[in-house]
């Protein structure tokens, strides 16, 4: 490590105490990262629930590497490229039903921008510009933009940005740990949760309410996995009352869940979906808006020259993103990985779920290869107990998780082996015997 550390300003990181202990990685291969001084470290979290296939997975490297030789760059305005449309095509043929139109941009925090935006202008090109209000619910995250902050609902990433968007509204939460804790998969309490959007509908009346976002599991927050039927219900109440339902796929997308996505998995199809991660294996920053027919249908109406939806990115459809997402979505095919995490989540249960006993644990939550588990906050000090497991984890044992207030989250590449799953848990085990 020669450079200095000043001078980067580090996202979402106590940056003094990272300055003081730096966690350097230099290379990474399969399961694993390298650290700069050359240790093995296995990835619980698929770097940021991203790299579904693994590191530096030979196909995608090259597709990268032959792409930026060949087209560099190329205008996505009143221009495009052919791989734009191929992988517009094979992301729409993953997409349940009729959503089959993508919208392509950089990030997660840019998709839920552009599926809110989607959202208003379709009411109001349908004539129905009084639906502006937006719904999201507590706890939930969506990037980082204020779209994205506004209908989440993570305290600390609002409390110090003033104003929101206005007109948006929450439901509440579907964590319910009094009656749901050490749930295995989708809890049985709390669909009629989904009610607080009857709640909301009689408040601000239907016809002012444009779209609905959720996540279908909760990642960011701590790993809350949908109450059977909730998602269900959510679906009705937003058709009964001519409400766009999107939901925020940026962790679940791309087989997470044990379907290409949580749509899939919970058999609900919402109207938009936002999407990124996954989509390259978070090789190239790329997010996407996949919408159903008719979202797209409603654009396109009025005179031919002239353009429908006013928003894009100068990055969107990305050249270099483009190459990778298609040489993902093969990697993602020739090895099966977009249902392989149905095919472990026994396994994974049963080994999360072993640790319901080791100290400090008070709930333990999982869908798919995405597991939380809960720990109680050190008293006066929330947040350090998970923060502690995570520094054991990493310096002591080679592992690197990922934590959210007091819960460690795991979100494994789908290409994990069982025995790589006892790792990950006998040092979580381990390190929670240590942390005070
Ligand atoms: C559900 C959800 N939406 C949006 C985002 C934001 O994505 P990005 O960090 O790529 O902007 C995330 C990131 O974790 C996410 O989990």
């Amino acid at each position: 490590m020669t450079a200095a550390l000043d001078a980067y300003w580090m996202p979402f990181t106590a940056n003094r105490q990272f300055k003081q202990q730096p966690r350097l990685l230099a290379r990474s291969s399969g399961m694993h990262y390298w650290t700069d001084d050359g240790r093995q470290i296995l990835d619980g979290v698929a770097g940021l629930w991203c790299v579904n296939a693994g590191h530096a997975r030979p196909r995608i490297v090259q597709a990268i590497a032959e792409q930026a030789a060949e087209l560099d760059y190329a205008p996505p305005f009143q221009m495009a490229h052919p791989k734009a449309f191929e992988l517009a095509e094979r992301v729409a043929a993953l997409a349940p039903g009729d959503m089959n139109k993508v919208f392509f941009t950089n990030s997660g925090s840019e998709s839920v921008e552009t599926a809110l935006k989607m959202a208003l202008a379709y009411h109001r090109v349908r004539g129905e510009g009084h639906r502006t209000r937006l719904i999201g619910r507590e706890r939930g995250y969506h990037g980082v933009n204020f779209g994205g902050i506004s209908v989440g609902g993570m305290v600390a990433n609002r409390k110090m940005f003033g104003n929101m968007l206005g007109g948006v509204d929450h439901l509440r939460h579907t964590h319910d740990p009094a009656k749901n804790a050490f749930s295995v998969g989708q809890p049985a309490h709390g669909a009629d949760l989904a009610d607080d959007l009857e709640r909301l509908c009689a408040l601000h009346d239907a016809s002012t309410i444009a779209a609905v976002i959720v996540e279908p599991v909760a990642g960011s927050t701590g790993v809350l996995v949908p109450p059977q039927g909730y998602l269900q219900r959510l679906r009705e109440l937003c058709d009964k009352h001519g409400i766009l339902l999107i939901f925020d796929e940026v962790i679940t997308g791309f087989g997470r869940t044990g379907a290409p996505f949580g749509a899939q998995t919970f058999g609900v199809t919402p109207d938009l979906m936002t999407v990124a991660k996954g989509l390259t294996n978070g090789c190239v920053p790329m997010g996407a808006v996949i919408a159903r027919q008719h979202v797209y249908d409603a654009f396109m109406q009025g005179p031919e020259h002239l353009i429908e939806f006013f928003h894009g990115y100068t990055y969107s459809a990305h050249p270099l993103a483009c190459a990778a997402g298609l040489a993902t979505l093969d990697t993602y095919a020739e090895e099966g990985l977009l249902t392989r995490a149905s095919e472990l989540q026994g396994y994974f249960a049963e080994a999360l779920h072993s640790l319901r006993d080791a100290p400090h644990v008070i709930d333990i939550r999982n869908i798919g290869l995405v597991g939380g588990i809960e720990l109680t906050p050190r008293p006066g000090a929330p947040t350090q107990r998970a923060f502690d497991v995570f520094l054991d984890a990493f310096h002591k044992q080679g592992v690197l998780l990922r934590t959210t207030g007091d819960t460690i989250a795991l979100s494994p590449p789908l290409i994990i082996e069982r025995t790589q799953i006892d790792q990950l848990v006998d040092t979580i085990r381990t390190a929670l015997k240590r942390v005070a």
